[in-house]
């Protein structure tokens, strides 16, 4: 076996190998080159730190890197089912922590489906150790459904904002977002919205989001003044009036998230979990 960076390879190449690895994912995930790129761009991949394992011509397993400021991440790691339980996870791993310890960034970061136990095991292997769980959820369209939930005459002002104060928004977040939420991820997306709310009880809060025609997507809240349940409940009440035809996903909420109980209220549920890993070098 032989270990290559994946940026001798190209994109369609490198699409085709990864949803190999995938086809008995616990969660499917396929993707195509767009949605590749796309996603090595928002969250900052680089192609010549990421691995891939080339067996006899055939790419056999791969994982990609992501770079920031005092820290990396790992992602999409995946080996051929045919070619599992010989070590191969372990190579790429370890190709992935070295090329951080050269870039001299003292954390590594990855997040792991809860179930996984084949990767789970993999990572404690590694050296990772376990920080906190992650929600990923939706809420499917409603329009009247939470009508009891919060009464939109509370609202004393609404205003929205353009990506660059949305950005200052989650710029200012006290908590340490998933990498996937970070300021980075976000500064990558086009057009993300943030709308800010305040209550005549004087709570404020807000929701950055990403509005398509089908979907809301990365959707994230603050709350600035007030309870973090009966503010966040009032921010997403806020949101899907404006937007009642949409799905909506928010990603990566952490589990102990205290306004986690006002997305719920909201009609949020968890379609499934991750666990958060770091790697201190
Ligand atoms: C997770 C995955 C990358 C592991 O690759 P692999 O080449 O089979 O792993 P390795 O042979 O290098 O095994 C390294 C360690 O991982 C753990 N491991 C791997 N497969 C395992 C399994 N089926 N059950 C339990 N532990 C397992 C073991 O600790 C193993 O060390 P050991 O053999 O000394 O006990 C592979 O199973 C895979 O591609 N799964 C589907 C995609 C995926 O889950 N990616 C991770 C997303 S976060």
């Amino acid at each position: 076996m032989e270990i290559l960076s994946a940026d001798q390879f190209t994109l369609e190449q490198l699409t085709e190998a990864y949803n190999r690895t995938r086809v008995d994912y616990i969660v499917p995930m396929p993707m195509n080159v767009d949605t590749l790129r796309e996603y090595n761009r928002v969250y900052d991949v680089d192609l010549s730190g990421s691995p891939v394992a080339v067996h006899e011509g055939e790419i056999i397993g791969l994982g990609m890197l992501g770079r920031r400021e005092e820290r990396s991440w790992i992602t999409r790691l995946g080996v051929l089912p045919s070619g599992r339980k010989h070590g191969v996870g372990r190579t790429l791993m370890s190709f992935m922590l070295e090329r951080s310890q050269e870039w001299g960034v003292p954390f590594a970061w990855l997040e792991v489906i809860k179930g996984n136990e084949p990767a789970h095991k993999l990572f404690h292997r590694m050296g990772f150790i376990d920080t906190r769980e992650l929600l990923v959820t939706r809420r499917p369209p409603s329009r009247n459904q939470e009508s009891t939930v919060f009464d939109p005459r509370e609202l004393l002002h609404l205003r929205t904002h353009n990506q660059d104060v949305a950005l200052e928004f989650l710029q200012q977040r006290p908590e340490w977002p998933a990498w996937t939420n970070q300021t980075e991820s976000l500064a990558n997306v086009p057009n993300l919205t943030l709308i800010e709310i305040q209550l005549k009880d004087g709570s404020v809060g807000w929701v950055s989001y990403h509005a398509s025609l089908l979907r809301l997507t990365r959707i994230i809240v603050g709350v600035l003044v007030g309870d973090p349940v009966e503010t966040t409940t009032a921010v997403l009440h806020t949101l899907h009036r404006l937007h009642p035809t949409q799905d909506a996903l928010a990603e990566n909420i952490p589990a102990d998230d205290p306004k986690w109980p006002g997305f719920q209220k909201m009609g949020y549920f968890e379609t499934f979990r991750r666990v958060e890993m770091v790697k201190e070098f």
